[in-house]
């Protein structure tokens, strides 16, 4: 385990599951994420990570591949899984569904431009025998023109995009593809006239793969399935800046026959008068380290309450879902608690999340990275994993000094610092991530493609990189690897 600086014990938390219909609400508290700061190094020098190596992703290499040969940028990216996130090959061919946007656009103007896209590429290969971007083809986008527009109110929306979500494989081919439908309505300036309108939803495709490629049919309508409710998840009213996306479904083996989905939100307070509580701190009695409730509220740590959601479905073909309270909370930690999901293992429930340096809250740091919970249920009362911080996969940073942006990115970082980001835990620990920056000031070149994927081995409530995974060294493995575990029809005949 890490060396630890002086600072607050972190909270008490029992992993104790609870029903998934009841309202408990595990926290993510200051005390616990105080601990990332304790674990970096205040010694380390410009340039170097002060974070501890088993929770850091090796430097990702400036001189990448680009995974879909200049056509497209690339970033969030998830495979085809069934309820229990085995990924799976159909005909023989992988396929990825990946957030796309035009190259001709700033990397950084993207998220209002983003269109579904997916690739394939024939299974079974290992990583080294592959080209060296992973040896995706682009298949193009899932959607045509109009579609994902449909589903909105008010039609006066002036940019129209999909964002994150997860793919469902059933028999005969069927494909529900969850994500998020957004519209936003902006004025020529590119202000917002009002909130933008983000909801999770659902569209239904069929998919169609042998040797020569993938292709879907279906995906011409689009079903909504949750907007906020402004009682456990933030509206656009109560805050513009709100979030709420992501959907990631699975089942639960306690529970079976019900499908569950876990989404990113925001605690449903409005953004002016939020006010976090002592149990959002989270300090032990008596804590010499401890902040006050007051102090934290007066600090503009309100503007930061992350929360993870969870919904249920009310029918079989997952059509119609209904909200139950969060499973999570960061207030005054972080706002963003981005692409959650559910991994299994031992008998122990991990949800994990990624979040940005620069959505933390005020007094508070970390990397860009992946952060886990565990606990023995779907709801339950999350224990932070490695020492009680919640950091499992961030990037190469330095706490001592300022980030910078992805565009901007500051001298004194190492070079991996934006290095990747949406990172997601596969079968056996893999994770993959997209490449945001790498480098620093006066020599940095921007990602827009799939990061090499690294391992991680989890045992209870630690988890650790695995530096002798992947064949690049160092614990680096393919670029782009989304490799599927399961495979329908293997042999490749329709
Ligand atoms: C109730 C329940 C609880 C258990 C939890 C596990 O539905 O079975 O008894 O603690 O769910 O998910
Ligand atoms: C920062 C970010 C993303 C989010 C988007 C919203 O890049 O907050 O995390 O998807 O901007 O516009
Ligand atoms: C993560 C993310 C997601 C969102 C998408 C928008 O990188 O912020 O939360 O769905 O990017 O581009
Ligand atoms: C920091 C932040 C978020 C807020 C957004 C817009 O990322 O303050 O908390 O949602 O910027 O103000």
């Amino acid at each position: 385990a890490a060396s630890l600086e002086p600072g607050p014990e972190p909270t008490v938390h029992t992993q104790e599951a609870f029903a998934p219909e009841g309202n408990f609400t595990a926290k993510w508290t200051r005390a616990d994420a105080r601990q990332i700061k304790r674990m970096s190094d205040p010694r380390a020098v410009s340039r170097q990570s002060s974070m501890p190596a088993e929770y850091t992703m090796p430097s990702v290499p400036q001189d990448f591949p680009d995974m879909s040969n200049e056509q497209v940028w690339v970033w969030d990216s998830w495979p085809l899984t069934d309820a229990n996130a085995n990924q799976y090959s159909v005909n023989g061919q992988e396929i990825i569904f990946s957030l796309v946007a035009d190259r001709n656009l700033g990397f950084d103007d993207r998220h209002v431009y983003a269109k579904i896209g997916y690739f394939y590429r024939p299974a079974g290969i290992p990583a080294e025998q592959r080209p060296a971007n992973g040896g995706w083809t682009y298949g193009g986008l899932v959607f045509d023109e109009g579609v994902t527009g449909q589903i909105f109110e008010d039609q006066s929306f002036s940019h129209q995009t999909q964002w994150s979500g997860s793919a469902r494989i059933f028999p005969g081919g069927e494909i529900k593809l969850f994500f998020t439908d957004v519209a936003f309505y902006r004025d020529a300036a590119g202000k917002d006239i009002k909130p933008y309108d983000p909801k999770i939803a659902l569209s239904v495709g069929k998919v169609h793969a042998n040797k020569n490629g993938v292709k879907f049919t279906g995906f011409d309508k689009v079903i909504p399935l949750l907007s906020a409710d402004g009682t456990y998840y933030q509206t656009g009213e109560q805050n513009p800046y709100f979030n709420f996306r992501d959907p990631f479904t699975f089942e639960d083996p306690a529970h079976p026959g019900e499908t569950f989905m876990v989404f990113e939100g925001n605690s449903a307070m409005p953004r002016e008068s939020a006010a976090c509580t002592a149990e959002d701190l989270g300090y032990r009695e008596g804590d010499p380290y401890a902040e006050t409730v007051e102090q934290v509220n007066a600090s503009g740590a309100t503007y930061q309450i992350g929360n993870i959601g969870l919904a249920k479905a009310k029918n079989a073909d997952l059509t119609e879902w209904e909200f139950l309270p969060p499973i999570l909370s960061a207030n005054c930690v972080t706002d963003q608690t981005e692409r959650p999901q559910i991994y299994m293992k031992d008998g122990k429930y991990y949800l994990f999340t990624i979040s940005h340096r620069g959505t933390y809250a005020a007094g508070l740091d970390g990397p860009e990275g992946v952060y886990g919970f565990v606990g023995d249920g779907i709801r339950s009362d999350y224990q932070p994993m490695n020492q009680g911080s919640g950091l499992v996969l961030g990037n190469p940073t330095n706490l001592n000094f300022n980030g910078g942006f992805p565009f901007a990115p500051d001298y004194n970082q190492p070079f991996g610092h934006f290095q990747s980001y949406s990172h997601y835990v596969m079968p056996g620990g893999l994770v993959q991530s997209f490449i945001d920056t790498i480098g620093t000031e006066g020599n940095f070149r921007r990602g827009g493609t799939l990061a090499p994927t690294v391992k991680i081995d989890i045992e209870g409530a630690s988890s650790a990189v695995d530096y002798s995974y992947g064949s690049y060294g160092g614990g680096l493995g393919g670029w782009a690897d989304i490799p599927a575990n399961l495979n329908v029809n293997p042999g490749g005949q329709v």
